[in-house]
């Protein structure tokens, strides 16, 4: 089996998290987050990855090389400009071995999911399908892809990102996994920006293809947002969702070597701690995604954050659904509530910044 790793976006509605590092390789249960899917991918009988790469390219070869340590092939494809999904699918395919018959997975880099990927593959082949789409319900798809079924599973529309509420006509969404039968992949436009949302999932279903879809129930979150990503690392910590690539057992927390963690300190929800990074004494780190080399000072509350490599969180500081970017510094006595985000390499001084009266 071949897939398609789409890992070329930006990541903006992530920033600061993403300034430096693109979204697949943001640190969840203490590795980038790629690494959960390529393992999930390899459980799954998937031979060669094809990673079709473009913002910050530069960073995924190093850390995954050849692929081997995963029991993976991957080859790594870079656009200069952006192709969009369905130009980045159509130029990774340059790499495919496959023949024109095969079915190819395809999948968005930000999925955490326990999807039954073979299973997918199965139904795929049976429907005889030209493409086939893992599905999801959620409470308010209009920030995906809508994708309303018949009773057979044939695939009736695809609406992305509906704008008037009279297109919302389901609450089943595209779940970013497809399998494509790998000579459809040579159908959509080389050499220029191609939406597979937008353009290909719409023109496929205008000229009578086959479009299959799977709904599953199993666990699915898209990392787009900072409370998603944080989210997603805690389940992956307390093995809510499995992942062969989480470094340790499964449990309320994980502590990378090379972390100092006092006594005193009070680590729950699936709380990770990076290498390097320490933890002082009465410090509570409930939930949280601690980066490498970041320091919390005693007594400080975080909850459902984000501290990022080398930031520092000062005594008796509160923080809640907040991220702290890189280096950042966040003062004694603040308190940073309901989605703040301090950004990269920013100073915050003592008791700048709360949402109640200082003690
Ligand atoms: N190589 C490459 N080039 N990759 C790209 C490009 C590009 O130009 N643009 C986006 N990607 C990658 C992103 O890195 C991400 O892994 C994936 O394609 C999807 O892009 P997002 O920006 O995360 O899209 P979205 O979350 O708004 O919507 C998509 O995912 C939803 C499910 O989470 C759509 O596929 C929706 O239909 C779907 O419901
Ligand atoms: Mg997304």
């Amino acid at each position: 089996m071949e897939a398609i790793l789409l890992v070329g976006g930006k990541g903006s509605r992530l920033r600061p998290v993403t300034e430096y590092t693109p979204k697949p390789m943001v640190p969840t249960a203490g590795v980038p987050f790629l690494a959960h899917q390529l393992a999930r991918a390899q459980a799954a009988g998937v031979e060669h990855v094809v990673l079709a790469t473009s913002y910050l390219a530069e960073v995924f070869e190093p850390y995954f090389g050849d692929g081997s340590a995963l029991g993976l092939k991957i080859t790594y494809i870079h656009e200069d400009e952006p192709l969009g999904t369905g130009g980045a699918i159509r130029n990774a395919a340059s790499a495919l071995e496959s023949g024109p018959d095969a079915p190819v997975l395809v999948f968005n880099g930000d999925i955490l999911t326990g999807l039954d990927i073979a299973g997918l593959v199965r139904s795929h082949q049976a429907a005889g399908a030209d493409v086939s789409l893992h599905l999801t319900r959620v409470e308010d798809p209009s920030a995906f892809g809508l994708v309303p079924t018949d009773p057979d599973g044939r695939v009736q529309a695809f609406t992305e990102k509906p704008q008037r509420p009279e297109e919302i006509v389901t609450d089943q969404v595209n779940a970013g996994c497809y399998v494509f039968r790998r000579s459809v992949i040579d159908t959509i436009p080389a050499g220029r920006v191609v939406s597979v949302e937008r353009e290909t999932f719409p023109g496929l279903l205008a000229s009578g293809a086959h479009l299959h879809g799977v709904v599953d129930k199993t666990y699915w979150l898209d990392l787009g947002k900072p409370a998603a990503l944080i989210q997603a690392s805690a389940d992956l910590v307390r093995g809510v969702v499995p992942s062969p690539a989480v470094p340790g057992p499964t449990g309320d927390y994980l502590v990378l070597p090379g972390a100092e963690v006092a006594d005193g300190a009070k680590l729950t929800g699936g709380t990770v701690v990076g290498a390097g990074a320490r933890i002082a004494a009465d410090a509570v780190v409930d939930g949280c995604v601690v980066l490498d080399d970041a320091v919390i000072e005693a007594g400080a509350q975080v909850r459902a954050s984000l501290v990022g490599a080398g930031a520092r969180v000062g005594s008796r500081t509160v923080l809640e659904g907040a991220v702290v970017g890189d280096r950042a510094e966040v003062g004694e006595d603040n308190e940073l509530l309901s989605g703040a985000r301090v950004w990269c390499h920013s100073q915050i001084p003592a008791a700048a910044i709360r949402f109640s009266p200082k003690p």
